[in-house]
């Protein structure tokens, strides 16, 4: 490879424009950049002369032209008809370096919230203005090249022959130099909530029926298809992560694996009509990001995805507040109570049924009492929101039939007093948290929209978790098509003029947006906490979280669960929760969100005070985050210090090997004493024998103060907070 090089900018030299190579600003990472003998544009990528990106071609084919649906007006004179051809010939080949641009940028920005309270924006950047001379089109590449990784992405710019087109899939080529092991789960067009596979690549298309195993009805999106962000790791130890930023307007991208070129390729989500996105000049693509780093701690610490997102667009941001929430959830889950009001599922119709008539099934979870006891609880631990699933009418049948019509998102239940409890929880300074199951019915969600988020303001919510379950409706369109990513955004648009934040779940994976649209605080986009109740999640998932699906922005994992045997309360179900309780603790550190719950029922919080004091006391802002020690699949240590505070909370989540570690406090203010308040597992204590064991202990400590031989059990972890 490192004959590429020199021979790359031995051709710079002769070619002049045509190849072109740019450094990161520590001159670490490498990018060269040329068009091949056909006019294909193409690149590579070194970390310290290592390979990370072998000569990988860049490019769009677009869908042609069908002569029988061309209108008169395509076919009016040759000419238009010819140019009908050019407006949709491929921009693979052909292209000619037009002219170049060079840019450093060094800024320094300020999230509303987030990991730290701010964030060095810094790269080199390069503009390769590109033309194809027999279409006399234009298209341009941006390439950001940052100490921790590339960015690029295509732009489109206003011309006469590329106005409106329609892409047939993008091929933009990662193409590797080895085997590398990989983090994976398999491509869908409609959900992330799969178990993460740990193979080489060359193993990926063999896994694939595994790897869809959980959700058996899907069919994987190719036959060695993944999503991203797709963690790697190369032998002689470098991590490589590809994901994308930004995606607006555009279908969210998937990776097909050729293995006899030990490559990917980019593999757009499909809209209704097969088609992979339509677009119009002047536009641009997503950023692809590929973010390199020799330590996987690299990786946790990288801000690309942020970086690469445009500046916050909602000017007065006061109302937009980091939250700690509990819910009448996790009951519903596991299946102990209903979101319905009633069984009568066939007798029960939105709209028409008068449920003050239908007969209750005594299992309603969403009841004034019972959320009453939740913002009690809420008021008296500090926490600000209680979330409550079920309160609206069409819970009886909301599932499976991609109807049109499923829920009005402003009628309550008889049982649950909209009013009443609004003012209550505000009487006690907490607020209520909205849900909107939308069921995929889309169409349903936007027109009912505005008027859920206008009676959301008359009583006083400011927060709602949307679902996205089920197969989208209108029918055909997926989850992460170019059409529903433009529904996420708009349903945060409209939330932002309602003074509204939004955790959705089920929709697309995140790409940084939520920089640019901080009111969009959480997302799900991968198994959650829940799966816990449907059999478990393996046991290292919350070791590979952060390195796949959190690249993306945070997640709202649910953590917090104290009884892993859910049938000591659960009748009939028996999932146990794969995890000691000293790591459902630690989550809160090493799984970084805005938005957090404490999941459990305020039953198994009640019996547990002492050890449910970590999640009272454990900030989601932070002014900064240190990734102390990680591995993806193994351990992850992070130690992170409250926004605003001089305290410090450290996490440690480990898999089936456990992990014992010492950990230096030098990052304490020299001179102050501390407490350090440490929440671990109690001997013995694995995620599969007597998990829920802990012992808390307590000492003073200084920024000289080593910790030495911290224990995280199998599937267990440590939480510490220090004051
Ligand atoms: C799936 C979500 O992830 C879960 O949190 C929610 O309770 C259900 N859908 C019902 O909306
Ligand atoms: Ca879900």
């Amino acid at each position: 490879m490192k004959n590429f090089f020199l021979f790359a900018s031995a051709l710079c030299t002769f070619l002049g424009l045509s190849a072109q190579e740019i450094t990161s600003p520590d001159g670490k990472l490498k990018m060269n950049f040329s068009v091949d003998s056909a006019g294909c544009p193409t690149y590579s990528l070194s970390y310290c002369g290592k390979v990370v990106i072998a000569p990988s071609h860049l490019g769009y084919q677009l869908k042609p032209e069908d002569p029988t649906k061309m209108t008169d007006f395509d076919w009016k004179t040759p000419a238009a008809a010819e140019n009908a051809v050019v407006r949709r010939a491929d921009l693979q080949t052909g292209f000619n370096v037009e002219t170049t641009e060079n840019a450093t940028h060094d800024e320094v920005w300020t999230p509303v919230w987030g990991e730290e309270s701010s964030i060095r924006n810094n790269y080199n950047e390069l503009l390769v203005h590109l033309s194809q001379a027999k279409n006399e089109r234009k298209m341009d590449i941006r390439f950001r090249l940052f100490n921790d990784g590339l960015g690029f992405r295509y732009e489109f710019p206003d011309q006469k022959n590329l106005t409106y087109f329609t892409i047939k899939e993008e091929k933009t080529e990662f193409a590797l130099n080895g085997d590398h092991k990989a983090w994976w789960i398999a491509g869908d067009y409609d959900t992330q909530e799969y178990e993460w596979q740990t193979t080489r690549l060359s193993e990926i298309a063999g896994r694939m029926k595994e790897a869809v195993a959980p959700n058996s009805s899907q069919t994987p999106a190719g036959p060695a298809c993944v999503q991203t962000s797709l963690q790697m790791k190369t032998d002689d130890g470098l991590y490589i992560n590809l994901h994308e930023a930004a995606c607006i307007d555009y279908a969210t991208m998937h990776l097909d694996y050729d293995q006899t070129n030990n490559c990917f390729t980019s593999h757009l989500t499909p809209s209704a009509s097969g088609d992979k996105g339509d677009l119009q000049t002047p536009t641009t693509s997503p950023w692809r990001t590929v973010i390199v780093g020799d330590e996987a701690t690299d990786i946790l610490a990288s801000r690309i995805t942020l970086n690469l997102n445009e500046p916050c667009q909602i000017e007065d941001t006061s109302w937009i507040h980091p939250t700690k929430y509990i819910g009448v959830w996790w009951e519903m889950i596991t299946g102990k109570s209903t979101w319905s009001y009633t069984d009568a599922v066939s007798s029960v119709k939105l709209g028409v049924t008068d449920y003050d008539k239908v007969k209750p099934n005594g299992r309603h979870g969403a009841t004034t009492e019972h959320v009453k006891d939740y913002i009690d609880f809420a008021a008296e631990h500090g926490f600000s929101e209680v979330l409550v699933e079920g309160w609206n009418v069409g819970w009886e049948d909301w599932f499976g039939h991609q109807k049109d019509y499923v829920f009005d998102f402003v009628t309550p239940y008889p049982d649950f007093d909209l009013k009443y409890l609004n003012d209550y929880a505000h009487s006690k300074g907490v607020k209520l948290m909205m849900h909107h199951e939308t069921s995929a019915s889309i169409r349903n969600y936007e027109r009912h929209l505005d008027a859920a988020y206008t009676m959301m303001n008359e009583y006083g919510y400011d927060a709602v978790k949307q679902g996205y379950v089920g197969d989208i409706c209108p029918r055909g369109e997926h989850h992460y098509s170019q059409w529903l990513n433009n529904h996420y955004l708009y349903t945060i648009k409209e939330a932002a003029k309602h003074h509204i934040m939004v955790n959705a779940h089920e929709a697309t994976r995140p790409t940084g947006i939520c920089r640019t649209w901080p009111n969009w605080i959480g997302n799900e986009s991968a198994r959650g906490t829940e799966y816990e109740s449907f059999g478990g999640n393996p046991v290292n998932h919350t070791t590979i979280l952060p390195f796949t699906r959190f690249i993306g922005g945070p997640m709202d994992y649910t953590p917090g669960i104290f009884v892993m045997d859910l049938s000591k309360w659960v009748p009939g179900n028996t999932s146990k929760v794969r995890s000691t309780l000293a790591r459902q603790l630690a989550l809160y550190v090493t799984l970084y969100s805005p938005l957090q719950m404490a999941a459990d029922i305020i039953e198994h919080y009640k019996e547990k005070m002492d050890a449910f004091q970590f999640i009272k006391d454990v900030p989601c802002d932070w002014d900064k985050s240190l990734y102390l020690e990680a591995e993806p699949g193994e351990y992850i240590v992070t130690a992170r210090k409250a926004k605003g505070a001089d305290e410090w909370y450290i996490g440690c989540s480990a898999a089936e090997t456990g992990h014992t570690t010492d950990i230096a406090l030098d990052f304490l203010t020299p001179g102050k004493t501390y407490t350090a308040t440490i929440y671990a597992d109690a001997k013995g204590t694995t995620w599969y024998n007597n998990p829920e064991g802990y012992v808390i202990t307590t000492r003073k400590v200084t920024n000289k103060t080593v910790l030495k031989k911290l224990q995280a059990a199998s599937g267990g972890g440590f939480a510490i907070s220090i004051k």
